[in-house]
């Protein structure tokens, strides 16, 4: 008996160091996000044999409810799905241009942009996605019970949680906008006579109640019944577009991946809507055959080529991407190696290209801040990168009165007016234009990378205008500098897109001397803070390896 005992306890000690052995290695599964509360909802979801779908059904919600800059239940996004076999999809939840909206909506009567009315106003909103797109999702990939992986999100909002420095000092500062924004609601947000500090426990039963709906209710919670009333109801304060026919209407939609390759590494990604995508394959063509290994991360060879590829990448976005199901986006022609090729051929080492003798590219036969991204694989082997947003931090700073949650301000991703830069300081034309029911142009650019066939990678980002160029360079800094997830997505980062002609980098992204170097050819570098939020995950032999971007508080969680 005793001798049994004995061996039974061996046998667990043995499987419990097992088990440990796993865990640190993370073989089981991850998940890389903007919050640690929203990470770890994430892995226990996984860790109750949720597969990737359901660990990032859970995690939106509780974004919505920990990162409300970004995370949303307002807003909208897109999913690059890569199965354990090797299967691919992407899920196109992006918001849509309310039915009354108008190519010249933002115009005054001389044709003149009106300021702030596509950010800042409720004419500001397009019709929210990201509902639909977690019942999309959950629907086909799902493999726990819908409420469940809602629940955890509700629980977080009634009881509330400990904010973090950051976010206590987040909210203090956009105090005044949001009372400003919304007169005479109370808003969980904001504390009336006092500062947020690290540690203060916030609640939101308004948006508990919400998710409740959405809980038990699926897509009719959120785009029909008390929540769509209040939707409406909000949209009468301020002229806003949206109706119950806009919600009723609202369908996320299934996309093929574009992929594409850079030396033996497979690129899946995002297709139009989104630029990120099709610019991210295009990046990554210009600069393959040059020896970015040799010469090093930021070395001013290494810069000069990247920002080359950048100008005319960004150049040919301005003109030829939008909606697909409203204009007829040019991928093939887009991703033709010769093309690609054709461009980089005005690239000289004498002087920098000035942006002014870039246009984007002509084809024979054609045709004519704040945003989060999360990374997830589970123990199976299927991934999910997810890129969301309310477009600026906090979007429209609008809140739904009663409901508890913001509004985006995505119209704002919409060429307004040809040629007249939009927040981000990109550009627009006809692809582009507002149009009824027409989702805007995106930059986010969630993209799953595979090695000689298999998973290797899960990246993304928000960041607006630089979201794309953070990927790319993420993926570089991996593939060309040897590094690992975390050192790549910590490492300083730059950015060009054509127009303004200048270099934005991060402060500390170049040395002297390299920025001495690249101003003499022609480069002028303009220092800022931080570019981007990459969240990613590397497969590595012993398991997985994540990268939370220590710019935010993302926090990566493997079992
Ligand atoms: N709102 C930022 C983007 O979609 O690119």
């Amino acid at each position: 008996m005793n001798v049994t005992f004995k061996k039974l306890n061996f046998v667990l000690c043995f499987l419990l160091l097992i088990n440990c052995l796993k865990a640190q290695n993370n073989k089981n599964g991850m998940v890389v996000c903007a919050y640690p509360d929203a990470s770890k909802i994430g892995v226990d979801i996984l860790k109750k044999d949720g597969n990737a779908v359901d660990a990032a059904v859970a995690v939106q919600f509780a974004l919505a409810v920990v990162h409300p800059s970004a995370g949303n239940i307002g807003g909208g996004g897109f999913m690059v799905f890569r199965s354990s076999k090797g299967e691919t999809n992407t899920l196109d939840f992006r918001e849509k241009a309310p039915a009354r909206a108008t190519t010249n909506m933002y115009l005054d009567a001389e044709g003149n942009i009106i300021p702030d009315l596509s950010l800042a106003s409720h004419m500001a909103s397009g019709v929210p996605g990201s509902v639909d797109g977690m019942v999309e999702a959950h629907h086909k990939y799902g493999k726990l019970k819908w409420a469940d992986l809602v629940q955890p999100a509700i629980d977080l909002a009634t009881n509330g949680y400990k904010i973090t420095a950051r976010l206590a000092g987040e909210l203090n500062r956009t105090h005044d906008t949001f009372i400003k924004a919304n007169p005479g609601k109370p808003y969980a947000l904001v504390k009336k006579d006092e500062q947020w500090k690290e540690g203060d426990v916030l609640v939101q039963a308004d948006l508990a109640k919400t998710l409740e709906l959405i809980r038990d209710n699926g897509r009719a919670g959120f785009y029909g019944g008390r929540v769509a009333d209040e939707i409406v109801a909000e949209m009468k304060l301020g002229n806003g577009l949206i109706s119950k026919t806009d919600l009723a209407n609202y369908h996320a939609v299934w996309r093929k991946a574009i992929k594409g390759s850079y030396k033996n590494y497979n690129i899946i990604t995002m297709p139009p809507p989104s630029s990120g995508g099709i610019a991210l394959l295009q990046l990554l063509k210009s600069v393959e055959k040059y020896p970015l290994h040799r010469w090093g991360y930021n070395q001013d060879s290494t810069v000069r080529l990247i920002v080359e590829a950048e100008r005319r990448v960004y150049a040919d976005r301005s003109t030829y991407l939008g909606d697909p199901d409203f204009y007829k986006v040019p991928v093939d022609s887009l991703l033709r190696p010769a093309y690609i090729d054709s461009r980089m051929s005005s690239f000289s080492w004498n002087a920098a290209t000035p942006s002014s003798s870039i246009q984007a590219g002509k084809f024979v036969g054609y045709e004519s801040d704040q945003t989060t991204h999360y990374s997830i694989v589970d123990k199976d082997g299927n991934a999910v990168a997810i890129t969301t947003t309310l477009n600026g931090s906090y979007g429209s700073k609008i809140f739904v009165g009663g409901a508890g949650f913001l509004l985006n301000n995505e119209m704002d991703d919409f060429s307004s007016k040809p040629g007249t830069p939009n927040m981000y300081g990109l550009i627009g034309g006809r692809a582009n234009r507002i149009q009824p029911g027409k989702r805007m142009l995106s930059c986010m650019t969630p993209t799953i990378v595979e090695k000689d066939g298999k998973l290797f990678m899960v990246v993304g980002t928000p960041g607006g205008a630089t979201i794309i160029t953070s990927v790319f360079q993420t993926i570089l800094n991996v593939i060309e500098f040897d590094m690992n997830m975390q050192d790549a997505v910590a490492a300083k980062r730059f950015h060009h897109q054509w127009l303004p002609d200048n270099i934005q980098s991060e402060r500390g992204a170049l040395n002297a001397g390299t920025r001495t170097k690249l101003e003499k050819k022609g480069y002028p570098v303009k220092e800022q803070g931080a570019i981007g939020r990459v969240d990613g995950i590397l497969k590595t032999k012993e398991g997985y390896e994540g990268g939370a971007d220590p710019r935010g508080d993302d926090t990566k969680l493997g079992w």
